[in-house]
């Protein structure tokens, strides 16, 4: 089985590589670094069956081994902080690069899998989210750089599909936390246990009631392989991966100083423009055509969590 993996170098990429190369495939990483580190994949460097090329997947591919099987797309700026930073390089890598790897899946008739997202349904009206909701989201404020990106995205996933009967699964990917978060990287989870440990105050947006729900990376990772094991057998597979337990922000802020043994006090800031006030995934689908669901607990995860910070 050889299998690549563009983004392979970020936090969740650098993650499926593993499990990959555990299990004995070999594993093709295509990342530009933008995002990601050579850190994450450290270990992957020294092990023969992973092969590492620093490319932009925005331009042509470089030449690559032939043969893959499956192809999965995670190259993409993630974290508000980084689509905001980098808003053209965010929009150019959901569509052309998204195309360059539909093609190279094309030419080595290989599954696709594309990591989307649960911005996709921008600020729901429906709770909790299904795979049939369209979603409300603003075509042109500060975060539809990522959202329309990602929503492009699927789009040409499946006009692919449709034209070339190539074999491709979309996974709506909600919040994901767990080691190798950055802890400046602007996501909720690495903001608190980064200011909680620093004993500073903890920033919550408006008045903390917004909810969200958060996978821990190893169950985010089994459902991203089970996802592409049925790539092949099921037509047109799009799949929310989350985590369905709820939890408002404030109540998170709170559970994070606790397991950091932290004495930070809360503060509360504006709200930034657009942000969804309640995300929540129905899985029932993962849990049906994939017999996923996710297993490690919000403070287990947390936990191990803050063990890596406080490792760094
Ligand atoms: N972590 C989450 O909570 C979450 C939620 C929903 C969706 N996702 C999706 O999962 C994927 C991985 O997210 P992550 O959290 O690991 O983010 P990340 O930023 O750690 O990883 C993204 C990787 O893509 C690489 N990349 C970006 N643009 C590239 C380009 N043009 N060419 C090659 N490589 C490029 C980056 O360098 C980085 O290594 C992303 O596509 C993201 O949209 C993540």
């Amino acid at each position: 089985m050889k299998i690549l993996v563009a983004g392979g170098a970020g936090f969740i990429g650098s993650y499926l590589c593993e499990h990959y190369c555990g299990a004995g495939a070999e594993v093709i990483c295509l990342d530009n670094l933008i995002t990601g580190s050579r850190e994450n994949i450290a270990i992957l460097l020294e092990q023969k069956n992973f092969l590492f090329r620093e490319a932009d997947v925005s331009q042509p591919l470089p030449k690559l081994p032939s043969g893959i099987n499956l192809i999965f797309n995670l190259a993409s700026p993630a974290s508000p902080v980084d689509y905001y930073r980098y808003p053209l390089e965010t929009l150019r890598v959901g569509s052309s690069g998204t195309e360059n790897l539909l093609e190279l899946a094309r030419e080595e008739g290989a599954a696709f899998v594309m990591a989307s997202t649960s911005e996709v349904y921008g600020d729901p009206k429906v709770h909790p989210q299904k795979e049939d909701y369209w979603g409300n989201v603003n075509p042109n404020g500060p975060r539809s750089v990522y959202d329309e990106s990602k929503r492009y995205a699927e789009a040409i996933t499946a006009a692919y599909r449709r034209k070339y009967g190539l074999k491709t699964a979309i996974s709506r990917i909600f919040n994901t936390y767990g080691p190798r978060l950055r802890p400046a990287d602007g996501r909720v989870v690495s903001n608190f246990i980064s200011q909680a440990r620093a004993g500073a105050p903890v920033t919550v947006y408006g008045d903390g009631s917004q909810t969200r729900s958060l996978c821990y990376v190893s169950d985010l990772v089994a459902g991203l392989a089970q996802l592409a094991g049925k790539a092949n057998a099921v037509d047109n597979l799009v799949v929310n991966l989350g985590n369905p337990r709820e939890i408002t922000i404030l109540e998170l802020a709170g559970m994070v100083i606790s397991l950091c043994s932290s004495r930070s006090e809360i503060i509360f800031q504006p709200l930034p423009e657009d942000d969804p006030t309640r995300r929540c995934p129905d899985i029932s689908q993962a849990k049906n055509v994939l017999g996923w669901e996710p297993l490690v607990s919000l403070e287990k995860g947390l936990k191990k969590t803050i063990e890596w910070f406080e490792k760094l």
